[in-house]
């Protein structure tokens, strides 16, 4: 199982993920991701569009602000719901949750703790030059309220009919209490929802449907199945807004924990916009001339998250070498050219290959050092393919080309080069 620390350390030493703001000496679980990382994130992000939402007819994407109207947030009962119970001590001063602490006196000092209040999670800002109550705005915790304010505009103009989804990636912003564990919780992050709305009847298929295609979704990427599962909420674990929720679990080195939630959000989000709104957001069904507020079924999964479960599943420690067994899809690099030596015609070779391959593929070119270690730099990154150029390749117009995984290799002529490698990339 990886450890977290190898892979933090992995992560830091190949600039794939770092802390923010470090040359000031770094800010509590803020991070940014390095060229690697941010391939990484984008094949993870753009794997999610193309299944949710390109390659079916009844989702569409949208891309909402991160600053909504304040009323956005009493509507859908953030402001008075997205708490978390905190509690101080009284004599060294820090902070807990209240629902994670299993003593009632402090845990670092064994100090007098204060009765718990609630905390909003909610980041506030001012929207203007003048700091006052009625400036007062937050920065989104979710990007599914964008989603459910603009149903009705999205839906008329898509011309869409229930059952149909729409979609969004964008980050969120949460004043968690105890972040940690790398990018697995932080104040600042990316998500990946889709609100799918559908009839009165067909609720529970659909729900039933949404957990399974989600869960199918990881798999097919690539992570193990022994790693991964599905656990249904208890009434108690229930947001304010859920009827039922499944989450998608990972076992981390720091146990089972949710990557995903897929909840039944029931009426709640539609009817609550239409109480503080003021505005009619039913549908109406030609078919039966009915007119309802859909009942919504909820994806919502952390592109952090995600990132970091796919970075945990493909890290492997080898005799020696540390690989990183990512799918090919995600790789952020899916082949690097080395030329066996520093030799102007070999490097000539090698940088014609590297040129033409750029036009189709993300490409890396190395010539640092011993062809082992060479590979070795792209195994800990998860490159699928590595080809050299050597002596054969001046006489004979053929590389070699070396499997990440099994590490076997192959000759292969250069113009057969393209199309054998997007047929193992399946690109
Ligand atoms: N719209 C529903 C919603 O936001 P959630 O369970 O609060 O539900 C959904 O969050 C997903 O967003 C989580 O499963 C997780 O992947 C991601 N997420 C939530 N809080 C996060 C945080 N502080 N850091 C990183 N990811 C987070």
């Amino acid at each position: 199982m990886a450890d977290m620390n190898d892979l933090v350390s992995l992560c830091k030493r190949r600039a794939i993920i770092f802390p923010s703001s470090e040359i000031y000496g770094g800010i509590n679980s803020c991070w940014d991701y390095g060229p690697l990382g941010a391939e990484l994130k984008r094949n993870i992000k753009e794997a999610w569009w193309q299944t949710i939402v390109q390659r079916r007819d009844d989702v569409v994407g949208v891309d909402t602000s991160i600053i909504m109207h304040p009323e956005v947030w009493r509507a859908s009962g953030h402001v008075e719901n997205f708490t978390d119970p905190l509690v101080d001590c009284k004599s060294c001063k820090q902070r807990f949750r209240a629902d994670h602490l299993s003593t009632e006196r402090c845990p670092e000092c064994g100090g007098e703790l204060t009765p718990p209040r609630q905390f909003n999670l909610m980041f506030k800002t001012y929207i203007g030059p003048v700091e006052e109550k009625a400036a007062e705005v937050y920065l989104r915790p979710e990007t599914a309220q964008g989603i459910f304010v603009d149903f009705k505009i999205v839906q008329a103009a898509s011309r869409l009919r229930v059952p149909f989804g729409i979609a969004q990636i964008g980050k969120s912003f949460r004043n968690e209490v105890s972040p940690g564990n790398f990018i697995f919780r932080s104040r600042e992050f990316e998500q990946m929802e889709l609100e799918f709305f559908v009839d009165l009847k067909h609720d529970d298929e659909w729900f039933e449907y949404w957990v399974e295609e989600r869960f199918r979704w990881y798999l097919d990427l690539g992570i193990r199945p022994e790693k991964l599962r599905k656990r249904a909420h208890r009434p108690d674990e229930l947001a304010h807004y859920a009827k039922a929720c499944y989450d998608i679990e990972y076992e981390f080195s720091f146990g089972w924990q949710e990557i995903e939630g897929i909840a039944h959000r029931g009426q709640y989000d539609l009817s609550q916009h239409v109480k503080h709104s003021g505005k009619d957001l039913s549908y109406y069904d030609d078919l039966t001339g009915e007119h309802y507020l859909p009942i919504v079924i909820e994806s919502s999964a952390g592109v952090d998250r995600a990132l970091l479960t796919f970075l945990a599943d493909a890290y492997t420690e080898e005799e020696e070498r540390v690989v990183l067994r990512l799918h090919p899809r995600l790789a952020p690099v899916k082949v690097a050219v080395f030329p066996l030596l520093k030799k102007s015609d070999l490097v000539e070779k090698a940088r014609a290959i590297e040129k033409e391959l750029r036009r189709h593929l993300v490409v890396a070119y190395d010539e640092a050092g011993s062809i082992g270690r060479r590979y070795r730099r792209q195994d800990e990154v998860g490159t699928p393919y590595c080809v050299t150029v050597d002596y054969q390749t001046l006489e004979d117009q053929t590389v070699t080309v070396r499997d990440r995984d099994t590490m076997a290799q192959e000759l292969i002529s250069i113009d057969r080069l393209l199309p054998y490698l997007k047929e193992k990339l399946d690109w």
